[in-house]
């Protein structure tokens, strides 16, 4: 109905009285009533007695993602405001969410994650795409249409301090969207809250207290208990740690992976660094000005990227087994800033702050090739760090030259759109041929 960006008038009813205040920083410790104050907290992703997130390959999509898009108008100033150019906060970006499971979406402030988790849960109308879930294409539905799917689909958001409304009582923000939806007769909501507010680990008789009396990790509880209130079949959390201590960023993210198996929960888990997400999600997609330029499983990604954006940003993770075994990543600085969505560079987004980038890049914009069972990128010249190819991957597939100008055999027949999941069989971009891996 709109692209206007100013539509938190369609905010999901768990929304309600968010963003009231400033909170402020007084947070007053309740006494700690933590369900891991035990656990020895070193980084958010290594804590004892919490393994990391398997993935399971065979588990059924509970969300597909395709192709999606969300352009904001910028207007003009002045009396009669016209539309003059656009944000491509998210242009085309296609994955999967598998039930139960989590995939991390990283990349740096701006790049379209925020947006990302807000067209999922329908704050925002998207300017294009899909994004099945449960055989309805969230995209197409209207508000009405959306009310049922709400409960399903639920947001756990970034700032403890102005995500929820001071003026309430933790009883009452958590109870709201029961009240609202109407699954719970009245009087059982307060027992169903105190239920909530045990899970996530704080004092049920707490539910008369407001916001400020809690602290950071224990506002974010709030937040989690709220979110899962509808019993969700998938969650976005956006940056759900990013505002807490390191201390308690572990804590946070260990109740979220126990409340994802208890109840079944897939996630799609923003962050904006790599450390943050390794935990937690088996499968990583990385963001770029709107794009993704890489998606794999954890072993792949971690291990071996292939994107130079990918590269730059691990190296700024530090990684206790790489320094166990002698190994030493040495730090890619990326140059300049992140450029503008309204005007992104042309080809290649990432090619202003490339140290690869030749003329290719500037003209032709990189296909998300699938290089592996599970892992795409895009990249002209994708390739290990330090190995990168000195001609382009791409250009036999793309049918340009090495310099991107069109050749006259033309583009290969290969399809190279990449839809939201995995194929069986996938481009080697060391052997420039299709294959299933099954040789060898
Ligand atoms: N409501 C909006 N109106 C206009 N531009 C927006 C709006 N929300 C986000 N943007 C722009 O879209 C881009 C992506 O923003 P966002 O999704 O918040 O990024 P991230 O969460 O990765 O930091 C940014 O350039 C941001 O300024
Ligand atoms: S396509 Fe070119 S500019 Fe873009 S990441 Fe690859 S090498 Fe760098
Ligand atoms: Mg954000």
């Amino acid at each position: 109905m709109t692209q206007d960006p100013n539509v938190e008038a369609q905010v999901a009813p768990t929304e309600v009285g968010a963003n009231a205040a400033e909170a402020g920083d007084r947070a007053v410790m309740t006494e700690p009533h933590d369900a891991y104050s035990d656990h020895e907290v070193i980084t958010p992703h290594a804590v004892d007695g919490h393994v990391a997130s398997r993935l399971d390959p065979d588990a059924p999509a509970v969300l597909e993602v395709e192709d999606l898009k969300m352009y904001f108008p910028v207007k003009s100033s002045g009396l009669v405001r016209r539309t003059i150019g656009h944000v491509q906060a998210v242009d085309g970006i296609s994955f999967q969410v598998p039930k139960g499971g989590s995939l991390g979406l990283v990349g740096e402030s701006g790049c379209g994650k925020s947006t990302t988790g807000r067209l999922i849960t329908r704050l925002y109308q998207p300017t294009g795409g899909s994004m099945m879930f449960e055989g309805q294409d969230l995209a197409k539905l209207s508000n009405r249409e959306m009310k049922p799917l709400r409960r399903d689909v639920q947001m756990i958001f970034q700032d403890p301090y102005t995500s929820l409304n001071p003026r309430h009582t933790v009883g009452a923000i958590v109870g709201a969207p029961l009240a609202v939806h109407g699954v719970v007769p009245k009087n059982k909501i307060l027992s169903r809250v105190q239920e909530l507010l045990e899970v996530v680990g704080l004092n049920p008789e707490h539910y008369n207290r407001y916001p400020n009396e809690f602290s950071g990790g224990q506002r974010q509880r709030i937040g989690i208990a709220r979110a899962l209130t509808l019993n969700p079949k998938l969650l976005v959390a956006d940056e759900p740690v990013s505002a807490l201590d390191v201390s308690i960023q572990a804590q946070v993210i260990n109740l979220l992976q126990d409340l994802q198996k208890e109840f079944d929960i897939a996630f799609l888990f923003i962050a904006h660094d790599l450390a943050v997400v390794r935990h937690f999600c088996p499968e990583v997609a990385v963001m770029y000005l709107g794009k993704i330029v890489e998606i794999a499983d954890r072993e792949t990604l971690y291990s071996k990227p292939y994107h130079p954006y990918t590269q730059a940003l691990l190296s700024a993770v530090p990684d206790v087994k790489q320094a166990a075994i002698g190994g030493r990543r040495e730090r890619i600085r990326l140059e300049g800033d992140v450029p503008s969505p309204i005007n992104p560079p042309s080809g290649c987004r990432f090619r202003t702050r490339c140290s690869l980038a030749q003329e290719i890049c500037a003209k032709v914009e990189p296909p998300l090739l699938q290089i592996g069972p599970r892992h795409k990128v895009a990249c002209h010249f994708a390739g290990e760090l330090g190995q990168h190819p000195v001609a382009p991957v791409t250009a036999g597939l793309l049918g340009v030259d090495d310099h991107g100008s069109p050749t006259s055999s033309g583009p290969a027949a290969t399809p190279l759109t990449s839809g939201p999941g995995y194929e069986k069989e996938w481009f080697d971009v060391k052997s420039r041929q299709m294959t299933s891996g099954a040789a060898g």
